[in-house]
């Protein structure tokens, strides 16, 4: 069950919209060419709005056409109706929506005509997420297998028949099965040597970090996961990326500690203990369980107590960031780094994720020796 907008969208002369006698035959002309999607159309209302613009409305029995004539040309129509089936196109892209294009081009002279595909209105589950750069992306959702509302955040897990179970935490996708490529470009894989380490990773609920880990030998692996909600679904609904390595949260060279990594980060400080790699794998809004401040003075105190936790002359720290088109909070994440009292040599990756659809952006910085 899900509402169906069809966006049709043509450019035209002004004239024909400021003219009313050419408006009126611009509208007559357009209604032939949707009524075999819509069925036959009657006009409910055409009206002027503010900005020398106008609208106008028409309904047959099951769908309704809304059309907005811009006064510099532009004409968005949106075609809707209702489905009992999520999936079921009335007016399928590939073939109705070319041959529209194509008459509305012939018809109005128009170099620039568009018809997008049906946009689904509040199906049961929802397939929209963005890129990090506000790009609209739909995922073929099959259901959803988790979800709970822990008490730090909503945690689900979508199934989804391209990227396999995909991880979302606060509506944002974290990690799907599909997802090795952010996993191993989060580790700098084949470029980083991790055997014999002593490894932290902050966040990570999801497992996979500290799964590939384990395959490298490293001495030992220290995850502290403020939600231990999000650990218990992963490993049950993503265990093709997190293994078996959280069915027990005590292993032989690792362990998984439920609780604040920033509370933990500062205890380490205290004792003087440090890392030769500290992974920041956090939400991309941590989780703080006391009040946290504008979110870029939060990110740059955390990375402050992950750089002390990081030995000198060799640790280093390593995070994900964001999309590879985000140039601006990019810029903002190095500056994060510059502005420690810690001085490090910071080198930046990116890898195409699968379930995000973009190049990710991923950074290693090496804490230069005191
Ligand atoms: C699932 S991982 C993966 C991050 C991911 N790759 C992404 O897209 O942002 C993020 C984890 O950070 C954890 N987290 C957030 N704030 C935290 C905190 N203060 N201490 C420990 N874990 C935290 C969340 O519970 C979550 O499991």
């Amino acid at each position: 069950m899900a509402g169906h907008s069809v966006p049709v969208d043509f450019r035209v002369n002004p004239a024909k919209i400021s003219n009313p006698v050419e408006r009126k035959t611009l509208l007559q002309d357009m209604l032939p060419l949707i009524e075999p999607f819509t069925g036959s159309l009657s006009e409910i209302s055409v009206c002027e709005v503010p900005g020398g613009n106008f609208v106008a409305l028409y309904a047959s029995d099951t769908m309704t056409l809304s059309v907005k004539l811009y006064s510099n040309g532009l004409v968005t129509a949106t075609v809707e109706y209702y489905t009992d089936q999520v999936n079921e196109h009335k007016i399928a892209n590939d073939t109705h929506g070319r041959a529209l294009e194509k008459q509305l081009m012939a018809k109005f002279g128009c170099s620039v005509a568009k018809v997008l595909p049906a946009i689904k209105r509040a199906p049961p589950v929802n397939p929209y997420f963005t890129s990090s750069d506000d790009r609209l992306l739909e995922y073929d959702v099959d259901g959803i297998v988790f979800e709970e509302q822990s008490e730090f955040q909503k945690v689900q897990i979508y199934s989804t028949k391209s990227f396999g179970n995909l991880l979302v935490l606060d509506d944002l996708q974290n990690l799907a099965e599909k997802d090795l490529p952010y996993t191993h470009g989060l580790m700098n894989k084949d470029n980083e040597d991790f055997a014999g380490k002593e490894i932290l990773i902050l966040g990570g609920g999801d497992g996979a970090l500290l799964w590939e880990l384990l395959k490298e030998k490293p001495k030992f692996v220290t995850m502290i996961d403020i939600d231990d909600v999000v650990m218990k679904a992963c490993r049950k609904h993503m265990k093709s990326v997190c293994g078996t390595c959280m069915d027990n949260y005590d292993g032989e060279n690792y362990k998984i500690i439920v609780g604040d990594a920033i509370a933990y980060m500062k205890d380490y400080i205290k004792e003087g203990k440090q890392f030769d790699y500290v992974f920041g794998d956090l939400t991309d809004v941590p989780i703080s369980p006391t009040p946290r401040g504008q979110l870029w003075d939060f990110l740059r105190t955390i990375l402050g107590l992950g750089m002390q936790c990081v030995k000198p002359g060799t640790g280093k720290y390593m995070t994900h960031a964001i999309g590879i088109q985000c140039a601006s909070a990019l810029k903002m994440f190095e500056e994060q780094f510059e502005a420690q009292d810690i001085p490090v040599t910071l080198t930046r990756t990116s890898h195409y994720v699968p379930s995000f659809m973009e190049f990710w952006c991923f950074y290693q910085a090496t804490r230069k020796a005191a």
